[in-house]
């Protein structure tokens, strides 16, 4: 079976909002479109799509972003900026590219690129097939 890879990017991350509506453009769609853009060019487009997510519950610490693949660990990062330059937009996808090569998908500090490196909110294990061995 072939793993399903997905970068989710919460779009209602940084909303202004007035009268209970969001108003304008948030951060998180900010994020999305920069990502979005090079994203379309990237090598594993297809392979790892890019989706927009309207809130991972991480909204004190916007904008987020998540890795997530069917028998990998799961990332969760928060923290990441709005404002982020063409370049750390790539260093992200090429970060994702690592996750993707991984048979695990473990991203080791050191190999993370700054945007990713001190936002980590959660990095959740893949359940295992044996585990109710285990009980
Ligand atoms: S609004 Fe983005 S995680 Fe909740």
């Amino acid at each position: 079976m072939k793993t399903q890879h997905a970068l989710f990017v919460c779009t209602t991350c940084s909303s202004v909002w007035k009268d209970g509506k969001r108003v304008g453009e948030s951060g998180g769609d900010k994020l999305f479109k920069q990502l979005q853009e090079l994203h379309q060019d990237w090598e594993l487009h297809q392979e790892f799509p890019i989706q927009p997510v309207e809130c991972m519950s991480a909204c004190n610490r916007a904008c987020a972003i998540c890795f997530v693949a069917n028998g990998k660990y799961t990332y969760l990062f928060g923290d990441v900026s709005p404002d982020l330059s063409t370049s750390e937009i790539a260093n992200v996808l090429e970060c994702a590219s690592k996750y993707y090569n991984h048979s695990e998908g473990l991203l080791p500090w050191a190999e993370r690129p700054e945007p990713l490196k001190k936002g980590v909110l959660a990095r959740i294990p893949s359940p295992k097939a044996d585990a109710g061995e285990l009980n």
